[in-house]
């Protein structure tokens, strides 16, 4: 079992962590006010610092706008860790929809990677919502595919058996190739005011049909 130190507290943290709490792993929140708050009784909430230091692997939940910002300075204690990135980083209309990307040349998990050479950055996770989809992607009427771009395959191989204990079989988990491919699953945030217009507020993933 894994020790998971997820870095931000709001929604997708929260999915993640009931998550890999129900399938035997330990979690601990980095929180700038790590406040007890109404979390699960397992989950341990710590700073930013702390819970990077805990996590065996880290999770980025945090604003993509300001990823970069937060986990530089927590470097150190990222060192020779995956940190599993599912972040994006955009320009926030005025209805909270993402209106441009913040790294249109590049992508936020490349950013990252720049920013903390010593850690092993996986992209995934960023193309679905709500949050809960994360922790439950066989909700979904259509089998969904999860991408995943990063530069170290056993750091893949490692993410991809954690997305496993949150219920994404295998055959749905697709390996788009080294960290430069996640700048095309985070552009599709783009899409989400429109597909928000099309269909509503409705639970969604990205299926590739084939
Ligand atoms: N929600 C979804 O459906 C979804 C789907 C795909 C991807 N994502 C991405 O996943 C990430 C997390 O999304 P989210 O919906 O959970 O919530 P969020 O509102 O983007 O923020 C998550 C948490 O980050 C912490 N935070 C905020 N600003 C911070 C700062 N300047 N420095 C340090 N910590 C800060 C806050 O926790 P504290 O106040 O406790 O520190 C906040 O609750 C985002 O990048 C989002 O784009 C979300």
């Amino acid at each position: 079992m894994t020790t998971l130190g997820i870095l931000g507290a709001g929604d997708v943290a929260r999915a993640l962590a009931g998550g890999w709490i129900a399938a035997g792993h330990t979690v601990v929140i980095g929180s700038r006010r790590p406040e007890r708050g109404d979390w699960p009784e397992e989950v341990r909430v710590a700073g930013l610092a702390e819970a990077a230091e805990a996590g065996e692997v880290v999770v980025n939940a945090t604003p993509g706008r300001d990823s970069v910002g937060i986990l530089a300075p927590l470097r150190r204690h990222l060192a020779g860790k995956v940190l599993i990135d599912v972040a994006n980083a955009v320009e926030l209309g005025p209805d909270g929809f993402a209106t441009a990307l913040v790294h249109p040349a590049t992508s936020l998990a490349e950013t990252i990677q720049a920013a903390l050479p010593e850690t092993r950055v996986v992209k995934t996770l960023n193309t679905m919502g709500p949050a809960s989809v994360m922790a439950d992607p066989a909700r979904l009427s259509t089998n969904p595919a999860v991408f995943v771009s990063g530069d170290d395959a056993a750091a893949k191989a490692t993410v991809t058996e954690l997305l496993s204990d949150l219920g994404w079989r295998p055959e749905w988990v697709l390996d788009l190739g080294d960290l430069t491919t996640a700048r095309v699953p985070e552009a599709f945030v783009l899409m989400v005011r429109p597909l928000f217009g099309a269909l509503g507020p409705v639970p969604f993933g990205l299926a590739v049909a084939r």
